[in-house]
């Protein structure tokens, strides 16, 4: 995917949070009871040792007799970007557009032109063709350089020059492995070896790769309907029911939720999945700031007290819109906070569990196992199957009856 200027402070801060979470092992490392404990990154104690610490916190009050606490789970440690590289990113990447523009009054190109289109609206929106051709281009093999091996741990990169900065690559034939700081195989089971290949392989033999039809079409499958009773045992609901790709999951099925007339209270650093959903639903959206309880509870109170817009009816519905774990940022939801205002101001809540589930918790069960919370607790819990769980598609799961 092509990085735009926005999405690059989001990319760095990810970078930060992921090195503050262990995924980049430059920081003291240390083994116990099994679990890697990354002491220090920059002079600040980070999300495992603090969890550590209040593990061991609660072994001290359980061997004294006292009840064992809970850990508070809702506070997060997350490593500053410094200054310094703050500074030199917006530098290297002001220079790049500044070169970039100097580079397009030299030499327009004379490729894909729109020509013979007077009176037309152009088809190509030109800051993004500026933007591809000639300041992305420069760089883009920093992103797009292609894989050849699984996602592990470590990936194998297919090495290539280019004579041209970018507009065309030559092959070398040789091959570089990496340390894998880009993908979400995060147990592991994306392998082309091992029991997951092997049992998907033998799945895929005797009942082919897909059923081609949405279920009102040619109906369901035994092995679909197994899979649906599966998630919803292990995320705790009732029933579950899974779709074949994790974006339309949320894209296709919040257009049935919600409607116009309803709001939408959703955190601005939503997937592009549940901002297309809503879009398309046509309800009401209000943005509150990124995991902000205080900011989410001043729209809610608003939506109580002033209801819809000029009518001043109630809103037919109000639903909070939220993810487990935020991919760019890598923070975790305050989930009991929100659960609390939900149920204080009877909106509905819908939780993406993308990145949490599998991820989270002593069980893997998401951040409602991470948090300790009860899933009757949450309206609409939707997952995908594309990261932990190494396959594709997405589920949505919660009561049967509302
Ligand atoms: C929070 C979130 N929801 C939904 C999706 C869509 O999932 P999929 O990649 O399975 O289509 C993603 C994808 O990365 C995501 O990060």
């Amino acid at each position: 995917m092509t990085p735009n200027p926005r999405q690059r402070r989001s990319r760095n801060i990810f970078a930060s949070n992921m090195a503050a979470n262990g995924v980049v092992c430059s920081s003291k490392k240390k083994i116990q009871n099994g679990k890697l404990i990354l002491k220090e990154v920059n002079g600040k104690q980070n999300v495992f040792s603090e969890q550590a610490k209040n593990a061991q916190l609660l072994e001290t009050k359980s061997s004294n007799g006292r009840p064992p606490k809970k850990p508070d789970r809702s506070k997060e440690s997350f490593e500053e970007v410094p200054l310094y590289t703050a500074v030199m990113t917006y530098l290297g990447f002001y220079l790049l557009m500044f070169l970039g523009y100097i580079n397009q009054l030299f030499f327009t190109p004379k490729v894909a032109m729109e020509r013979n289109r007077d009176g037309y609206v152009p088809l190509f929106d030109r800051f993004e063709s500026f933007y591809l051709r000639y300041v992305y281009r420069r760089v883009r093999d920093c992103w797009n350089q292609p894989i050849c091996g699984v996602p592990g741990a470590e990936v194998i990169l297919k090495d290539r020059i280019t004579k041209d900065y970018g507009w065309t690559f030559e092959y070398t034939g040789t091959y570089t492995k990496c340390l894998n700081l880009g993908s979400y195989n995060y147990l592991g089971f994306a392998e082309a070896t091992g029991p997951c290949a092997e049992a998907a392989a033998e799945a895929i033999k005797t009942y082919g790769c897909a059923m081609c039809s949405p279920v009102q079409e040619l109906g369901t499958h035994p092995l679909v309907l197994e899979l649906e009773r599966t998630t919803a045992r292990f995320v705790g609901t009732e029933d579950a029911i899974v779709f074949g790709m994790g974006f339309a999951t949320n894209a296709l099925n919040l257009p049935s939720l919600v409607s116009p007339g309803c709001l939408v209270l959703s955190d601005e650093k939503n997937h592009a999945s549940l901002i297309l959903g809503l879009r398309l639903s046509g309800a009401t959206i209000k943005v509150f700031r990124h995991n902000n309880v205080s900011s989410l509870e001043k729209l809610l109170r608003e939506a109580v007290v002033y209801g819809q817009p000029r009518t001043r009816r109630p809103w037919k519905k109000i639903l909070i819109v939220v993810e487990g774990v935020y991919s760019m940022e890598g923070s975790v939801v305050r989930l009991p906070d929100i659960i609390r205002l939900k149920k204080k101001y009877k909106a509905y809540l819908y939780l993406d569990e993308a990145h949490s589930i599998g991820a989270m918790g002593e069980n893997g069960r998401g951040v409602l196992d991470y948090h300790g919370c009860d899933p009757k607790d949450v309206d609409i819990l939707m997952g995908t199957f594309t990261k932990s769980f190494a396959s594709a598609g997405g589920y949505i799961a919660g009561s049967k009856v509302c």
